[in-house]
């Protein structure tokens, strides 16, 4: 696969950049990943080091893809992550994000989520046809977003989340798909 230069990924729509984690943000992950409403969609709160781990997975997955989650930077702030990374359980590239939650309700999602499409799209950086995204089926806000970025719900791709418990509310998840022709019509 293409490998995109990180530096190429930023890009300033009022204010909001994607830039690669340092050891002084790693405090906005633990923060985010240690907040009960910001985990309320996604599964049980993270405690440092697992935070910590997080991050360290995030810089292999650039070293070895060339391509992950970019911390989201709010005029120097990091306000969380959005970026590209491959699903365990399945194929695809997916688009996903996660902010603070004192982050939310500014567009700062949305402006991150079309910086990272731009970089995957672009001949000149990923260079990739297709982005998925998926999220429980009760994370309206995410739904929100993957829907303002453009992307088309999959109505045959419903499914239940491998990692989450059958019975929990979390176990069901919408798919979403944006191809490159779409994004770049939309533009
Ligand atoms: C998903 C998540 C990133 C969405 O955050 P968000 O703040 O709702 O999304 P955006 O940053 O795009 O902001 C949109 C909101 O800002 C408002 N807004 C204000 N100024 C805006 C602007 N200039 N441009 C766009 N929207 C703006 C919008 O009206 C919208 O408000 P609403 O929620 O009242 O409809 C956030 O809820 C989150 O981190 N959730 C937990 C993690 C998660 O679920 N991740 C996805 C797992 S698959």
């Amino acid at each position: 696969m293409t490998r995109a230069d990180p530096a190429a990924a930023t890009g300033n729509v009022d204010g909001v950049t994607l830039r690669r984690w340092t050891s002084d943000d790693r405090w906005a992950m633990r923060e985010m990943n240690a907040d009960p409403q910001v985990m309320t969609t996604i599964g049980p709160v993270m405690d440092d080091a697992a935070s910590d781990a997080f991050i360290d997975r995030i810089d292999r997955s650039f070293v070895d893809h060339g391509f992950g989650l970019w911390c989201v930077d709010v005029n120097g702030e990091p306000a969380g992550f959005c970026g590209l990374m491959l699903p365990w359980f399945r194929d695809g590239v997916e688009i996903g994000w996660r902010l603070r939650s004192s982050m939310w309700g500014r567009g700062i999602a949305t402006t991150a989520a079309r910086l990272a499409a731009d970089q995957a799209f672009s001949v000149s950086g990923l260079g990739l046809t297709e982005l998925i995204s998926f999220t429980a089926a009760i994370n309206s806000r995410s739904i929100a977003v993957m829907e303002r970025l453009g992307m088309e719900r999959d109505l045959g791709g419903d499914f239940l989340h491998p990692g989450v418990p059958p019975e929990s509310p979390l176990a069901p998840h919408v798919l979403y798909r944006l191809s490159a022709a779409r994004y770049r019509d939309g533009l």
